[in-house]
């Protein structure tokens, strides 16, 4: 037996105990005097382990011979700490050794194995089995561990059905870009890696399964952000014979069940906004609704004072900061530097401080006086000590940029925080997006997307103003799922793909599996998937959906550690029929 303990779970009860622990080297501590005190850790703690020259000076002295990383074995006696570390579960206690065993040696690892290492970002990728053994990268996977069974558990009771589909598939059309496999028994043909198993889930639907979900990878060829890895897991779900009301319902269950077992927070009932209202009060259809700051129109109010910049622009629209009046000219020009900056693109930005005797003041009091400037304040809602910050432009861009700022003042002025956690549901997004360059419409969810019964009628007359049975949960600003009501009916499915522009021979020739296959009764149904990563990284406090990911790629999209994407052998080229040519 290598251990009959783990290094976790001692404590003072235990004392006067033989027992055999087994785990790696930390660090040790030659003290004065005779004494090396060695930090051993394993999956479940840290265990002192004391070794005295008086007891066994041989022991002792192979003890300090013992390397950070080195695997080891100790039989010895539980004792009570003279000083104890109250940062430790088993801080009471130490191992007075008897017996050391080494089982493996280590190189000397290149960065520290600890809660607060000195590696940087880099290093830890290249050593990312290293970096696992620290706790708090490993406390995230046992979160996504607990997230996924616990799931599984839910979706179980009520009847749900975890079905495998393929990973070597066809392309899917859910608008990012498809991993492409080559085909050696088929020359010249590729398969494609599924962005989602959304075929495959509408599908099982025909096939009678009902209640289907699946904890699945899903792979798309995008550029890589904090919240997108190109390979990521969804909690995939469809089921038959319902309506948007009731996979909300099913869903938002879920969501808040886990809350609850995991969390133990109590999460209230979702609110739901349109994605109309999303984009006018906050200008993202994914608005981090820990904090209020809607955005407030006041084109009417700045119109016709000679203020050019307010006059030509199609939008005027203002946020209140609530006890920002204090901001310094320095924090001001620093917001007005953010909403400049390329990725934003505003061309400025002007203030109105509320000062706490009453007056206002603001950037363009060449243009308007206290009684233009009390109208706004009204309308913003603003108090004395509050601060309204205020950008134009065209209505969509500025409304993106306003947004922007939002979040930015939100941050600073502590409104983010990570253990406050906001849910909602965004509901009616349109079902059209039009590529302007391209002059035709895109799916925007994707293309089996059911419109609103009453919308039908404006798919030919009036495509864009279409709305989507189609709804997305967002938690804290992040779009941790989305779904829709699917069209179970060929002939509605034909039209969807016309107005995508689609010929028949083309929607034939890549979906006309799903088309035939509801010529054979294909029950109404609905679904929806989460990113488990997302909701994972939510529960954690992450930034970065990477840290809960046991080995992810960078944002080149690289595995650092394993080295890939690399180069392959000219005889698997050769066999796969594949000529390399890389052009500039
Ligand atoms: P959608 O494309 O909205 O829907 O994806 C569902 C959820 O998956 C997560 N997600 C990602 N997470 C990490 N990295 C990525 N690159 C990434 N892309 C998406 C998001 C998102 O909300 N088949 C449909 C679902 C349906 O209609 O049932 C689909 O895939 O959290």
């Amino acid at each position: 037996m290598y251990r009959d303990h783990n290094c976790g779970e001692l404590r003072l009860k235990d004392v006067n105990k033989e027992i055999t622990l087994a785990g790696w080297v930390q660090k040790s501590r030659k003290l004065g005097g005779g004494i090396t005190f060695v930090d051993l850790r394993d999956r479940y703690g840290i265990t002192q382990l004391a070794f005295y020259k008086e007891e066994n000076e041989t022991l002792y002295e192979e003890a300090n011979k013992l390397g950070r990383e080195f695997v080891i074995q100790i039989t010895g006696l539980v004792q009570e700490r003279s000083s104890k570390n109250n940062n430790l579960p088993t801080g009471e206690i130490e191992i007075l050794v008897k017996k050391l065993t080494i089982l493996n040696k280590s190189e000397l690892p290149p960065f520290t194995i600890e809660d607060d290492t000195d590696g940087g970002d880099d290093i830890r990728m290249k050593y990312r089995y290293l970096d696992l053994r620290r706790t708090p990268v490993r406390n995230n996977l046992e979160l996504r561990h607990k997230i996924a069974f616990e799931t599984r558990s839910y979706l179980d009771k009520l009847n749900f059905l975890e079905v495998e589909t393929p990973i070597l598939i066809g392309s899917t059309p859910e608008g990012a870009r498809d991993f492409i496999v080559p085909s050696r028994m088929n020359p010249g043909e590729f398969y494609a890696l599924p962005q989602s198993p959304q075929l495959f889930k509408q599908l099982l639907m025909v096939s009678g399964f009902d209640r289907y979900f699946q904890i699945v990878k899903c792979f798309r060829d995008e550029d890589l952000r904090a919240d997108r890895q190109p390979e990521f897991t969804q909690i995939d779900c469809e089921m038959s014979f319902v309506n948007q009301e009731d996979v909300i319902n099913t869903f938002e269950g879920l969501t808040k069940h886990l809350f609850k077992v995991i969390k133990g927070i109590d999460i209230p009932d979702f609110p739901r906004i349109t994605y109309a209202d999303a984009m006018k009060y906050y200008g993202s259809d994914k608005p981090d609704t820990r904090f209020e700051m809607k955005f407030v129109e006041l084109k009417d109010l700045t119109t016709g004072k000679d203020f050019v910049v307010f006059d030509s622009s199609e939008y005027v629209g203002a946020i209140c900061a609530k006890g920002a009046a204090s901001y310094t000219r320095k924090q001001l020009d620093g917001l007005t530097d953010f909403v400049k900056r390329p990725q934003i693109g505003a061309k400025g930005l002007v203030y109105v401080r509320c000062e706490m005797d009453g007056t206002l003041k603001s950037s363009v009091d060449k243009f308007y006086n206290q009684e233009d400037l009390k109208k706004w304040a009204e309308r913003c809602q603003a108090e004395p000590g509050d601060l309204i910050l205020i950008i134009c432009g065209e209505t969509e861009k500025a409304q993106k940029q306003l947004c922007e700022l939002r979040l930015e003042v939100g941050e600073q002025l502590g409104l983010r925080n990570k253990d406050v956690f906001n849910c909602l549901w965004v509901v009616d997004f349109p079902l059209l997006e039009k590529d302007e360059e391209l002059d035709r419409y895109f799916a925007k969810h994707h293309p089996f997307t059911s419109p609103k019964e009453e919308d039908i009628a404006l798919l030919d007359s009036n495509p864009g103003a279409v709305r989507a049975n189609a709804y997305d949960m967002v938690i804290n600003g992040v779009e941790v799922g989305g779904g829709s009501v699917r069209i179970y009916n060929s002939e509605l499915q034909g039209k969807m793909f016309e107005v995508l522009g689609f010929t028949e021979e083309k929607a034939q020739a890549q979906f006309g599996f799903l088309l035939n296959a509801f010529k054979y009764g294909a029950p109404p149904h609905a679904g929806l998937a989460f990113g488990l990563d997302r909701l994972v990284s939510l529960f954690a406090g992450l930034d970065s959906i990477r840290d809960c990911i046991a080995f992810p790629k960078n944002n080149s999209g690289r595995d650092v550690m394993i080295d890939a994407p690399s180069v392959i052998d000219q005889e698997q080229l050769d066999e796969l029929n594949i000529k390399v040519e890389i052009k500039d």
